[in-house]
């Protein structure tokens, strides 16, 4: 049941973490757990799972479907990098594409909630109202789900919108905010979750996440960034479920993505063993896009809805389709991750 990296990590996480949210993340009992921390129960096989490509990783991540669904989560080493884009962008498209039109969610507990407008939407009265109910709930037995919003356009895709000021957001507990993603993680097949930046406040809640998109932008405090990143992700057990996605390439001034990836390449051969090194996989590539969000008869509508055959869409497609890839999403041809996104933005000049 465990590989040997298993129990090495679980040791290292119940240093820090509760027996009880370290059994949440690897979706067995407590008792396990308590087991394998006693010696009890060791590793099968040590050779299971090296985790050295993708393949294995979505593999290690769909673990997790056959007893809850999946959860995609995104963090940043700073910023404004692109998390709210990425989340919004894969919550439209698999709401598009799920096969059998089963619920989406997206989760927006950040400090600064910018998912409505990022899905094109205004903050209205219902709005305001549903978050209101969430914050002010007594969050006892509170159905958060009966509070979600529905996107006009999108009938499955079902939104939790942010709070209205951050005095309100002082007044989410961390529990409220696990609570309300373990009830659409029961009602959504996939629920996409806006977390606070704060890490003080995320810790933990990541533990909730199975897919973690780190979302970089191809500059130099990325670089950086990423590296102090990598203890507090390797702490909470969370390597084996993170994936890169470069956003906003060819904007002016940043890297070029091929010289991004080299310098991240070298930057943590510089701090971590060359294993290690095999452990991020870059999952995307989105470009930079002038039209996120495009006026279109007085409202703004977000490119997954306005154009589809974008290059920023078709990227976003792309991810999609290797994070389910049972749903078997047919990406364009040209719009194959590295090669297609970067081919013709090479092109573009
Ligand atoms: N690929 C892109 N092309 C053009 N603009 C982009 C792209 N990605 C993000 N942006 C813009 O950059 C800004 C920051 O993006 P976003 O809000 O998604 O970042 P964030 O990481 O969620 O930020 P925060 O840390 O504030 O939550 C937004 O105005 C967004 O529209
Ligand atoms: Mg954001």
């Amino acid at each position: 049941m465990f590989s040997k990296e298993d129990i090495e990590q679980i040791k290292i996480m119940a240093e820090s973490l509760e027996i009880k949210l370290i059994a949440e993340t690897y979706n067995v009992p407590q008792d396990v757990i308590k087991d394998v921390l006693r010696g009890d129960i060791t590793a099968e096989n040590n050779t299971t799972k090296t985790s050295t490509d993708f393949e294995t990783k979505i593999k290690v991540v769909e673990k997790a479907r056959f007893v809850r669904n999946k959860t995609v989560m995104a963090i940043s080493p700073g910023g404004g990098m692109g998390k709210t884009t990425v989340l919004t962008s894969l919550a439209m498209a698999s709401a598009i594409h799920i096969p059998n039109g089963r619920p989406i969610g997206i989760v927006d507990l950040a400090e600064y909630p910018k998912v409505i407008t990022a899905l094109g939407l205004e903050t209205d009265d219902s709005i305001i109202n549903t978050a209101g109910s969430i914050l002010f709930g007594d969050g006892n037995g509170k159905d958060y789900t009966s509070s979600k919003i529905q996107h006009p356009a999108l009938d499955n895709l079902h939104v939790i919108p942010g709070v209205i000021t951050t005095d309100n957001h002082l007044e989410i507990t961390s529990e409220k905010m696990a609570d309300i993603i373990i009830q659409f993680q029961n009602q959504c097949e996939i629920t996409f979750v806006d977390l606070p930046a704060s890490l003080i406040k995320t810790g933990e809640l990541l533990l909730h996440g199975d897919i973690i998109l780190i979302t970089l932008t191809p500059d130099y405090g990325s670089l950086v960034g990423f590296i102090q990143l990598l203890p507090t992700l390797k702490r909470l057990g969370l390597t084996n479920r993170s994936f890169i996605v470069l956003n906003r390439i060819g904007y002016p001034g940043l890297l070029e993505a091929k010289h991004f990836r080299k310098a991240l390449t070298a930057k943590i051969n510089d701090y971590y063993s060359v294993s290690d090194n095999s452990q991020f996989e870059f999952l995307g590539f989105l470009p930079e896009t002038q039209d996120l969000l495009k006026q279109i008869n007085g409202e703004k509508e977000n490119i997954i809805l306005s154009n589809s055959k974008s290059d920023f869409t078709g990227e976003v497609k792309y991810i999609l389709s290797k994070l389910c890839p049972d749903w078997q999403i047919k990406t364009e041809e040209n719009s194959s991750g590295i090669a297609g996104i970067l081919g013709r933005l090479f092109k573009q000049g």
